[in-house]
């Protein structure tokens, strides 16, 4: 890896692009539907780091030169990670009123407006993906497909049911890891999926980057999972302490936290191995990696 690449300026300059074109993707609404935009915007427009769609431009750019083609599945993965976290936040699931540094959708707007929001946020996702000209149908099916099973049964929506009917039940390491591979890993391994798929990728690259995907996703939950332990409720945006107060199955609570931490960084470098085709232009991918266990927030 280049040892000048800067992260931080790297993560603030595509924090910036995906804020603006996700402006773009969901602007202020008048008339009936203005309610449901506002809570919609509100938890979107709330300060959310972006993971996941810097991620699928970093893929994009991993493997081709046009990043702007990634654009829609960013701002879709953007779309469809807030609605699950308005979700997760609900009475009904985590019961958590702080997200992003702001009181949570429902404590703002009501439960109702809330459940709608992540339903209009999950859908909407969907409107901008059906509108993807910028790649032949093909690929714009792909990514699509990509998508719509991380966040279906089989990967996000599947790994939060494990995480609710778990609660308050004794678990091993086995159950923990496919229930983070589900809840999180999915979506994050279609961020990269996706970005690959759309910067025109081979279907090596495009294999490589979902296993990349997967394992920094399941890095990326296990320093959730010790954030919840360790981390500071103001940098976090989110109480922390919740997990052990809601009897939640986590990484550090089955195998202790140092388990957790050594988990976590054989997992980073397992996502690094799998960039060992590529050149230069994936060090972006590599300093993502990385700063996944290192992060604060
Ligand atoms: C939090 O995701 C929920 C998990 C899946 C662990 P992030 O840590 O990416 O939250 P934001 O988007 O920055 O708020
Ligand atoms: C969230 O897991 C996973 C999602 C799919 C939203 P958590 O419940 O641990 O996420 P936080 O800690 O509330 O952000
Ligand atoms: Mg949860
Ligand atoms: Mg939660
Ligand atoms: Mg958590």
């Amino acid at each position: 890896m280049s040892p000048d690449f800067d992260l931080k300026q790297y993560l603030e300059k595509h924090r910036l692009i995906v804020e603006e074109a996700l402006e773009a993707a969901l602007p202020e609404k008048e008339g009936p539907e203005a309610r449901v935009v506002e809570a919609m915007r509100y938890s979107l427009f709330a300060g959310g780091k972006r993971f996941r769609p810097i991620l699928c431009l970093a893929a994009a750019d991993a493997v081709g030169e046009e990043v702007e083609a990634a654009m829609p599945a960013a701002c879709a993965l953007e779309m469809i990670h807030t609605y699950s976290l308005i979700h997760d936040d609900l009475p009904a699931m985590d019961d958590d009123d702080l997200r992003r540094g702001k009181p949570t959708s429902h404590v703002v707007f009501g439960e109702a407006i809330a459940i709608l929001a992540g339903d209009g946020l999950l859908t909407e996702a969907f409107v901008l993906l059906s509108g993807y000209h910028t790649l032949l149908p093909e690929r714009a099916l792909k990514v699509i497909g990509v998508i719509a099973r991380a966040a279906s049964y089989r990967g996000m929506v599947g790994g939060q049911v494990v995480d609710m009917i778990s609660q308050n039940k004794p678990a091993d390491l086995e159950t923990v890891q496919q229930m983070h591979s589900r809840k999180t890993a999915a979506l994050i391994s279609a961020a990269a999926e996706s970005g690959a798929l759309a910067g025109r990728g081979t279907d090596e690259q495009v294999e490589a980057l979902a296993r990349y995907g997967r394992a920094i996703g399941l890095a990326f939950q296990i320093a959730d999972d010790i954030l919840d332990i360790e981390g500071d409720t103001k940098i976090l945006g989110k109480t922390t302490g919740a997990d052990v107060a809601r009897g939640k199955v986590t990484y550090p609570a089955v195998a202790g936290l140092e388990e957790a931490r050594q988990a976590a960084r054989e997992l980073v470098n397992d996502a690094l191995a799998a960039l060992e085709s590529f050149d230069q232009r994936a060090d972006p991918l590599r300093a993502l990696a990385k700063y996944i266990i290192t992060r604060r927030q």
